[in-house]
């Protein structure tokens, strides 16, 4: 059987830099103040969550989540020395879409300058903060069953609109940042123990949507928007979650994904070259290197400078352990991610 592997990789985040001392006088349109608009400490962002700084897209309405995801296929692009005129499906995982329908993916395409009469499948996928492990499943079986040869797969999201700055989101607000990353699957020349997409097994609780989630509208109401999105019940217009039950359900489903990608792939730490885990508490991720027995050095985080960026955690990590010269091509990973859903995945491939 053809195997497929990941033939290059691009990550994009915006240039501003929105600090922990920085981020509790912003308002919503991200304009600092004189006076706290969240009453939150850098010191306690730090310690529960790992964040020192996030970066958002400029505060002038010129940014949409398919312009963040341009900028990473671009880059994934450029690195699988292939052109976008190359790529026969476009995968985009996103929670944060420029708009309801039709999906962002399409928006991608077109920004690419692929659309057109013989333009390609384009798939937008839910699954939010394990966006890019399903998406990576989909392209993998795609590519293995001969379908398509060039699968662009992009994680991309644009958070920093969605917030609420206020005392009351703090405990969401703190956690996410902008940014997207992306990545070209393509059939494997070699078929190697080490070479390609070895494994990829995901997971959903649908009993868990309810612990995080944003509804912005209901589609039993009618009309389907019944608030005012400007002032009206923030608990539909804000991202709404049991942060402890996530991070308890989180822990677990990495730690059973880590140790199962290994039992099933017949590989010990000592043939892993690195742990990327998703990126959504510092805590988490050293309680999953801790209960999967994860050699320290092995675990990568990025969590420190970008926040939680959703979809785009994983290939963001990865580009920029490898642009800090740490990741090299060829190297050998183990990812385990979790989001909202509960939806949750592992896989193991080689970049
Ligand atoms: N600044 C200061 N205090 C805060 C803040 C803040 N930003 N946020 C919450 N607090 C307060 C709370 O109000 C609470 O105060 P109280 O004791 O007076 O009630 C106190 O800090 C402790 O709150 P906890 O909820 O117990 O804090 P915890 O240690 O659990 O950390 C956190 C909260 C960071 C949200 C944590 O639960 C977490 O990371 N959960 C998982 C997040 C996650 O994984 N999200 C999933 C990915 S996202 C996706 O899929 C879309």
């Amino acid at each position: 059987m053809i195997r497929s592997k990941i033939l290059g990789l691009g990550s994009y985040v915006p240039d501003r830099i929105v600090t922990n001392e920085e981020i509790a006088y912003l308002d919503a349109r991200h304009i600092r103040h004189d006076e706290k608009q969240t009453d939150t400490t850098p010191e306690w962002i730090r310690t529960r969550t790992g964040v020192e700084e996030r970066r958002y897209v400029p505060n002038d309405e010129s940014t949409t989540c398919s312009d963040l995801a341009q900028r990473a296929a671009v880059r994934a692009l450029e690195d699988a020395q292939c052109s976008a005129k190359d790529v026969d499906c476009i995968i985009l995982a996103t929670l944060s879409p420029d708009i309801h329908f039709p999906g962002t993916a399409v928006f991608l395409q077109s920004r690419l300058g692929i659309d057109g009469d013989e333009g390609c499948p384009c798939f937008d996928i839910r699954q939010q903060c394990s966006g890019f492990l399903y998406g990576l499943q989909m392209a993998d079986s795609f590519v293995k069953s001969g379908q398509y040869k060039r699968v662009l797969l992009v994680g991309a999201e644009l958070h920093s609109h969605s917030l609420d700055y206020s005392t009351r989101g703090r405990d969401v607000m703190v956690l996410f940042g902008d940014g997207a990353g992306a990545v070209v699957v393509g059939p494997s020349e070699s078929n190697g123990p080490r070479d390609g997409i070895l494994y990829t097994k995901l997971g959903a609780d649908g009993s868990g949507a309810q612990d995080l989630h944003l509804k912005v509208f209901d589609s039993q109401k009618m009309p389907h928007i019944q608030y005012d999105p400007a002032w009206g019940t923030p608990d539909v217009a804000y991202p709404q979650m049991n942060g402890k039950k996530v991070f308890l359900n989180a822990v677990r489903a990495m730690n059973l994904g880590t140790r199962a990608a290994l039992q099933a792939t017949g590989l010990t730490w000592d043939d892993v070259d690195w742990f990327v885990p998703h990126q959504a508490n510092l805590r988490i991720n050293e309680a999953v290197a801790k209960f999967a027995e994860i050699p320290e050095e092995k675990v990568l985080n990025s969590i420190q400078f970008y926040g939680n960026t959703t979809a785009a955690t994983v290939p963001l990590t990865i580009d920029h352990h490898r642009k800090a010269g740490r990741v090299k091509k060829g190297d050998l990973i183990v990812s385990a991610v979790f989001g909202a859903g509960f939806t949750w995945g592992a896989s193991v491939f080689q970049v």
